[in-house]
């Protein structure tokens, strides 16, 4: 027997996060997403991540802790990381950003975890500016991990939407057994070294169906246009036979519960007056889509994904729509090496078997 795409199939034991589907739960080792979000520092996911534990005070308070020493060591790596932008000179001058990153990584040597945490900041940051003509912005490494990822894109150091930034990260460095967090566990299940395994989850983090789908789902709020024209609007995609980007899910029954959280940080952002005003419409067109989603496919919920409100935040930090699925992978390479390092633990050889269906030598 076969179940295609290995849905509902168990294929490692992980202590790093678990996904209810039915309930619309999200815990990392224990910590609901929306906790960890409201930290907003990519260092206290990774704390928590790879050493097992939040550090105690926020970054943000007073005294010297954990979560500051890591973000220390995290911007050393950032300047250790510079270098590479020389280096991967020409593979950044392509096109599409995970095409620049997965070819700027690649030239990786030997690098620790958090050196390919700094590198893939680092690289997304340069190909960001030199896509709108602009020189790449050396890092600051007495910022944190999400402030300076901000500054080195935008150019400009805004408190609000590196924090908004920095809870995206969050939000999305884990969640299971997701397509690229897979690839991660198989290439390093055969011994292979940590950058390999993230330059094969890049590629599969690339595909429209797992993280390519929040410039789509701007695309389709700024083509709907007015709430109005959303039931329209998604009706004639579906009858074009096209899926409707930032909905569905292969393991949540319900809402996925970071489409909450991103909600919420978008809405703390509009209220603060700083992101624009596309809030209104895109809950207009989640409703629509919805609504005509449970009409296409009676008996399925399909709901909003992490993907939906990814847009709608990162557009109102002023990040472009190119850079949003190379911005997913500088939150989600922190899951992908915790589980490379939990998958080296295990030293087991991912290596299943195919059923096979073709022609068989002619009976003798
Ligand atoms: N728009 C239209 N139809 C959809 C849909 C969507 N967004 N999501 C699922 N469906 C349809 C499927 O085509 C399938 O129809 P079928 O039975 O006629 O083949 C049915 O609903 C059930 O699909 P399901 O098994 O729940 O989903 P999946 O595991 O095949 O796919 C996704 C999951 C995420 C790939 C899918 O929902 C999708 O393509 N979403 C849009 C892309 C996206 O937002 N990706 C980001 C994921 S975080």
């Amino acid at each position: 027997m076969i179940e295609a795409g290995l849905e509902g199939i168990n294929v490692a034991a992980t202590e790093l996060s678990e996904v209810d589907g039915a309930q619309g739960t999200l815990c990392v080792r224990g910590v609901p997403v929306a906790e960890l979000a409201r930290r907003a520092h990519l260092e206290d996911a990774i704390a928590l991540l790879w050493d097992g534990a939040l550090p105690g005070p926020d970054l943000d308070g007073s005294g010297a802790t954990a979560g500051q020493e890591r973000s220390q060591r995290l911007g050393a790596a950032r300047v250790r990381a510079w270098p590479l932008v020389q280096r991967a000179h020409e593979a950044l001058s392509a096109v599409d950003g995970m095409v620049a990153l997965r070819g700027g990584l690649s030239l990786l040597d030997g690098a620790d975890d958090e050196e390919i945490v700094a590198s893939v900041a680092v690289l997304v940051a340069a190909w960001g500016r030199r896509r709108r003509g602009l020189e790449p912005l050396e890092p600051d490494p007495a910022l944190d991990h999400a402030a300076d990822l901000h500054r080195m894109i935008t150019g400009i150091r805004e408190p609000a939407g590196a924090r908004a930034l920095g809870r995206y990260l969050c939000t999305v460095a884990e969640h299971g057994m997701n397509a690229s967090t897979f690839t991660a566990r198989v290439v390093a299940s055969t011994g292979s070294d940590p950058v390999s395994a993230v330059v094969a989850a890049l590629g599969a983090l690339k595909g429209p169906l797992h993280g390519g789908a929040p410039g789509p789902v701007l695309d389709m709020l700024e083509a709907v246009g007015t709430p109005e024209q959303a039931v329209p609007w998604i009706e004639a995609e579906l009858a074009a036979g096209r899926r409707i980007m930032g909905m569905g899910h292969r393991v949540y029954r319900v809402r996925d519960p970071r489409a909450a959280v991103l909600e919420e940080v978008v809405t703390q952002l509009e209220a603060a007056g700083i992101a624009g005003d596309r809030l209104a419409l895109a809950r207009a067109v989640e409703a629509a889509a919805g609504s005509v989603l449970a009409r296409h496919k009676p008996g399925r919920t399909l709901a909003a994904n992490v993907e939906f409100y990814t847009a709608v935040l990162l557009d109102a930090v002023g990040m472009d729509r190119a850079l949003f699925t190379p911005l997913f992978a500088c939150g989600r390479v922190v899951g992908w090496l915790a589980h490379v390092a939990e998958q080296r633990a295990s030293g087991r050889m991912i290596r299943p078997k195919a059923l096979y269906v073709g022609p068989r030598p002619p009976a003798a």
